[in-house]
């Protein structure tokens, strides 16, 4: 059992201390606030939430649990520290980390004391690049080295307030992020008994994942509540809607769709938000969710384009034409909107699009597809490979499996990968670029 200290008493620390002591550690609470302190000391809990009473309790009755004001007498008697302080919103908008380097600086202070290695864990919700800051903070202050006398892990916390202890006993997923082994096999070793999975990461992922669950939970709340007021206009009921919607769990409630990579086209998805955006307009129900989803896509669309100039390539080549393979629907492609901004750039640009050729073998299809994409036609070509020897810039809107071996066999011709290649390989090769990731 390890002997950890917690800084910051709110409702992330004063959760951490009860359930850590819970799980058996002997655990010191530290804060700024002599009044928290004096109630953990007390064995009170500093927050009302469901069974923090008991369980804090428990602890504090069997010894494990204490507090202080002082980080020094913290630092000293722990080997762990996690910090667990407040990040609110500055006037601009960006979480104000000033507490949490306050707090780094007197850990920085308590270390030049210690011999034994110390691990600082950063569960408060941080902006990327935390993780390095507080490490920096930390050498420059102890005068000691990281990954010889301390580490810093990020650890963020995912508890909700109402079913905090539940939540942290029960974790969906724990995620680590560090350098140093050291550190995350301690760590592991304390989180291993919830038998949760335990995933490590790059620090900055682990920073980043905190902003991007709560920002989709807020836009799970809102989209909802708008599908709720265009439903209230029309006199349906929304709870039976959204019940429905949450039961396909294949295309609704899943991974589906979340993997960044290329906009969305389509016969489907454009024509029916324009239609459910129409049903709210008409009814007056302002939607800025729902009415801003094109938007968001025709920007990603730019966000190549912009991409593609930086790069400051005339000769270009699109590994798929259609809106999605597998398909020779050309309806609303995305693709298309590319090539055409890249053509009206005064760049040169061949296609290659497998199953464009293959609905070109049939008659019918060549005449639809002369009515449809006359201008774009005439730049097909019949193999993928004569996109790279023709070519400096490949933008590839589809996998394809020969991909990864041109990409190693045409060094100097920069590949632009928008949907992520599942070969990893390539993705350390100089010529290769992943669009967002
Ligand atoms: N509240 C939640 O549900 C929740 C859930 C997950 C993550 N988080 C994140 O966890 C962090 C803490 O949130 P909270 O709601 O527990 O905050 P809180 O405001 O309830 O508590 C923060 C505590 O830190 C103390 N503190 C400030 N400076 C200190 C210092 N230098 N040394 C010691 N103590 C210090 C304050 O006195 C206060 O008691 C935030 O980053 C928050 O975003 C919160």
């Amino acid at each position: 059992m390890a002997t950890i200290s917690i800084f910051g008493l709110g409702y992330v620390g004063c959760v951490g201390v009860a359930c850590l002591a819970k799980l058996g550690h002997k655990v010191i609470g530290c804060d700024v606030d002599c009044n928290k302190v004096n109630r953990i000391n007390q064995g009170l809990p500093t927050i009302v939430e469901r069974d923090i009473d008991d369980v804090l309790k428990e602890g504090f009755d069997a010894g494990r649990v204490s507090a202080t004001t002082s980080t020094d007498e913290a630092v000293a008697k722990s080997e762990i520290s996690f910090l667990c302080v407040g990040t609110p919103n500055a006037n601009d908008g960006r979480l104000d980390t000033s507490y949490l380097l306050s707090a780094a600086r007197s850990i920085g202070f308590a270390l030049r004391a210690k011999s034994k290695f110390h691990i600082i864990i950063i569960r408060s919700t941080v902006p990327p690049g935390t993780n390095e800051l507080v490490t920096e903070t930390l050498e420059k202050i102890s005068g000691k080295r990281a990954g010889i006398n301390f580490a810093v892990v990020s650890n963020p916390e995912f508890l909700r307030e109402g079913m905090a202890v539940s939540d942290f006993l029960n974790p969906t997923i724990t995620v680590i992020g560090s350098e140093d082994k050291r550190a995350l096999s301690k760590l592991k070793e304390i989180y291993s008994p919830l038998g949760s999975e335990i995933v490590e990461v790059q620090p900055k992922v682990a920073e980043i994942i905190k902003f991007v669950n709560n920002s989709y939970h807020a836009l799970k709340v809102a989209f909802g509540n708008e599908i709720g007021a265009i439903c209230k206009k029309l006199d349906i009921d929304s709870h039976q809607v959204m019940d429905l919607f949450c039961k396909d769990t294949q295309l609704n409630i899943s991974s589906y769709y979340f993997k960044p990579g290329f906009a969305y086209g389509g016969s489907c998805l454009p024509k029916d938000l324009k239609g459910l955006n129409f049903l709210a307009k008409s009814n007056q129900v302002e939607v800025p969710i729902l009415s801003s989803i094109d938007l968001s896509n025709i920007i990603h669309i730019q966000r190549v384009m912009e991409r593609i100039q930086q790069i400051g390539v005339r000769s270009i080549g699109i590994i798929g034409l259609t809106f999605k393979a597998g398909t020779d629907d050309l309806r609303n492609s995305a693709a298309i909107r590319l090539a055409e901004s890249i053509l009206g750039k005064g760049c040169s640009l061949r296609i290659y699009d497998r199953y464009l050729n293959i609905a070109r073998a049939t008659e019918t299809n060549q005449r639809e597809l002369n009515a449809r994409i006359p201008h774009l036609l005439p730049l097909l070509e019949d193999n993928v490979e004569d996109i790279f020897s023709k070519t400096s810039l490949v933008i590839a809107t589809v996998r394809n499996p020969e991909l990864p071996e041109l990409v190693k066999k045409y060094p100097d011709v920069h590949f632009l990968d928008l949907v992520r290649s599942k070969d990893a390989s390539i993705e350390t090769l100089p010529n290769y670029e992943g669009f967002c990731w």
